[in-house]
């Protein structure tokens, strides 16, 4: 049983960590990327235009938009492995060149098959850890953290593309870095890896250090960041918490339906309402009004003796919320295909189909 003494020691070992914590990010503490005016042109295609935002410690901020909008190219940027047509990026108020020991200020996971095959990961580990001057005693230390300590010794290039995940975190969280950039991590990952990943990354924020991971499934990232940035054609559409953005894109509606449709009709936009058919149903034709509350159509209808079978609020998903955000600016549009006109479920399954095959494996397993 703990006697006084190691309860004491506890406390020192707590208090020793959190110094030794604070010690190692001094100097740092705040540590933000900061884009301003950030633009890259491939020939006559503008991947990223004018892209001016903060991320900040402390918290998971989402970088969202649909395939193509721009986010790789924008990590590539900020990673300094791509020159912007115009603008910076800058991390600590420095861009990625200039930083004394990059791997120690910014990890970064963009591709996780980017590991030499018949090394082992404690190799690879030990080969980045040489070339940045940084501990061995940490390699055993990461590999431990992304639960790869088992199969340090064997091959990356036999690596599932779940432990191939774990590695590139291994490698990001090397240097202890107080800023981190994941590009799609969670990317064709089982739900278990996906939940595990999500943990980790804010566990990361948590401890104070500026995470930035894009995506592009909203319902992944409503789960996953509290802030949210969102682009779309490489331009900015968002920049808010992450609940912000789904209050502000999901519009809030009621579904009715009564007996006496026609008169109910014409109460509602007699009353300034908007009232849209919502199509003959199984259970029979429905109105749906936008902007309004349940309450506010139950008092019209009391109020004119009018009998209702349904009076029900309904929300957009994330996914239809995102898809109306993003509207124009979907990149990979199906054959005649219009976003503005399909309705969100269609639009999120045609999107889905036309996205490289990497990706559609993510819907299935979501
Ligand atoms: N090296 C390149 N040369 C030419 N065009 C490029 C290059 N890299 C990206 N692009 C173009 O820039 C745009 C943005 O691409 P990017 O890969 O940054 O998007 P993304 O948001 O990461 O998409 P995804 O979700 O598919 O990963 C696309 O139109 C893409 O075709
Ligand atoms: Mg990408």
């Amino acid at each position: 049983m703990p006697g006084p003494g190691s309860v004491i020691l506890e406390d020192d070992r707590t208090r020793h960590f959190l110094l030794t914590r604070s010690d190692r990010f001094s100097g740092m503490l705040g540590a933000m990327i900061e884009l301003r005016g950030l633009t890259k042109h491939y020939g006559q295609t503008a991947a990223v235009q004018d892209l001016t935002f903060t991320v900040r410690p402390g918290l998971v901020t989402g970088f969202l938009g649909p395939n193509g909008a721009g986010k790789s190219t924008t990590m590539r940027m900020i990673l300094g492995l791509d020159k912007p047509t115009a603008g910076t990026a800058l991390i600590n108020g420095k861009p990625y060149h200039q930083l004394d020991h990059p791997l120690r200020a910014v990890g970064a996971l963009l591709d996780a098959k980017w590991v030499h095959p018949n090394r082992s990961a404690r190799a690879h580990l030990q080969w980045m850890a040489a070339s940045n001057d940084i501990a061995m005693s940490r390699v055993d230390e990461v590999l431990r953290l992304v639960g790869l300590s088992e199969v340090a010794g064997k091959n990356a290039g036999g690596f599932s593309l779940g432990m191939s995940q774990r590695l590139g975190l291994a490698g990001a969280l090397l240097g202890d870095p107080q800023v981190l950039l994941f590009d799609e991590p969670v990317n064709g990952l089982d739900p278990e890896g996906i939940l595990w990943i999500r943990r980790f990354m804010q566990r990361l924020a948590a401890e104070g250090r500026t995470v930035l991971v894009s995506s592009h499934l909203l319902s992944e990232m409503a789960q996953t960041a509290e802030h949210l940035v969102v682009i779309g054609k490489g331009q900015l559409i968002s920049d808010s918490t992450t609940k912000e953005f789904i209050e502000r894109a999901s519009e809030a509606s009621v579904r009715v339906r009564s007996p006496q449709l026609d008169q109910l009709r014409s109460v509602l936009t007699s009353n300034g309402m908007t009232v849209r058919e919502d199509g003959e149903g199984t259970d029979g034709p429905a109105l749906v009004v936008a902007g309004v509350t349940s309450d506010d159509i139950g008092k019209l209808a009391g109020a004119n003796d009018i009998t209702l079978f349904e009076l029900a609020p309904q929300r957009a998903s994330l996914e239809e919320a995102f898809m109306r955000m993003t509207g124009g600016a979907v990149q990979y549009h199906g054959e005649g295909f219009d976003s503005a006109g399909a309705t969100g479920s269609e639009a999120v399954a045609r999107v889905t189909t036309q996205a490289p095959a990497s990706y559609t494996a993510m819907g299935g397993a979501l």
